[in-house]
């Protein structure tokens, strides 16, 4: 039997304090006392276009606000920045991921006590786009998801969230099965041609690379099939999925596709940031992981 009700005083809308950064006085003073000059959204923007983020691109970011030097403004100016380099016939997009919507019986990094898996499967709140927070997505991701006029879209466990005129091609067909294949808000950005930027984020943070493992994988490779408390109709119910699960070391790939010249890198605050393409980044991994691991 399921424990969980829906909570009413949320039904009017989202809480907009959730995207709230996590800091202390004195890590905010080690960010200060780091930093040779504070990073601006005058300056996050001077850094993306030299880098060669250009007006209407449609651009998914993974982002880490730590690794930009100390951000006038945290989250909020990081977007400010991003949006007022891409303008108004840009789109934005940005992970939504939130891995705890799965079954804690199937849970391994910590798992949890045997005995608690049935309390925690009655309780578990369901996936819900509109106020269901991301998980290790960082401050900035969570921040976005939240931002007036984003949209998410609808997968319980690997979502996206997007603004800009591309947003409903991107995000509206997102398939529940394969969340990271071809029914994906990835791979749409592939067919748009969209850009993908690491922004003191890493290649093993880059989830293109989920397209081109689907592509990549034979027709008869085994998925894992995950349950996911959802709402249908006013009620929870746990949705199975299959979904893929590799360990492909997207970070050696990332640097094989580097050494081919396709990637542009440069400074954005204090990280060294990388701009690609999704559709040539998607292709190489494709090659590389037909090669080296399912040839
Ligand atoms: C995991 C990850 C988000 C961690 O990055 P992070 O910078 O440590 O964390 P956040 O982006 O959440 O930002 C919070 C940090 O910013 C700091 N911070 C707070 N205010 C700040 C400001 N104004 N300026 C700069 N940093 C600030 C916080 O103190 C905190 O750092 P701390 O934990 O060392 O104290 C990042 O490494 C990453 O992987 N990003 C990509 C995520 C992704 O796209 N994943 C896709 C699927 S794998």
């Amino acid at each position: 039997m399921s424990v969980w009700r829906p909570v009413d005083r949320f039904a009017e809308g989202v809480r907009r304090d959730q995207g709230a950064v996590r800091v202390t006085a004195e890590r905010e003073r080690a960010l200060i006392g780091a930093a040779h000059r504070p990073v601006t959204v005058v300056s996050l923007r001077s850094d993306l276009e030299a880098l060669g983020l250009a007006p209407g691109a449609t651009v998914m970011v993974h982002a880490s606000l730590s690794a930009l030097g100390y951000v006038v403004g945290g989250p909020e100016a990081v977007v400010e920045a991003l949006i007022g380099v891409i303008g108004p016939t840009g789109t934005l997009m940005m992970p939504a991921h939130s891995g705890q919507y799965t079954d804690p019986g199937s849970w391994r990094n910590p798992p949890v006590p045997v005995d608690w898996v049935e309390t925690m499967r009655e309780s578990m709140p369901p996936f819900d786009k509109a106020k269901s927070p991301t998980r290790m997505m960082g401050a900035i991701a969570e921040y976005f998801r939240l931002a007036p006029g984003v949209r998410r879209s609808n997968h319980p466990t690997v979502s996206a969230a997007a603004i800009g005129p591309n947003m409903a091609t991107l995000l509206d067909g997102h398939s529940l099965n394969q969340g990271l294949g071809e029914g994906s808000p990835q791979a749409r950005l592939y067919d748009l041609d969209g850009r993908i930027l690491l922004l003191g984020a890493s290649h093993a943070n880059n989830t293109s690379m989920h397209v081109a493992e689907y592509r990549a994988i034979p027709h008869d490779h085994p998925l894992l099939t995950q349950r996911s408390p959802v709402i249908v109709e006013g009620e929870r119910v746990w949705v199975d999925h299959d979904e893929i699960d590799e360990d492909n070391d997207f970070a050696s790939i990332g640097e094989a596709f580097a050494a081919t010249g396709a990637q542009r890198s440069g400074p954005v605050g204090a990280c060294e940031a990388h701009l690609m393409g999704a559709r040539a980044l998607v292709d190489f991994a494709t090659r590389w992981l037909h090669r080296h691991v399912y040839g």
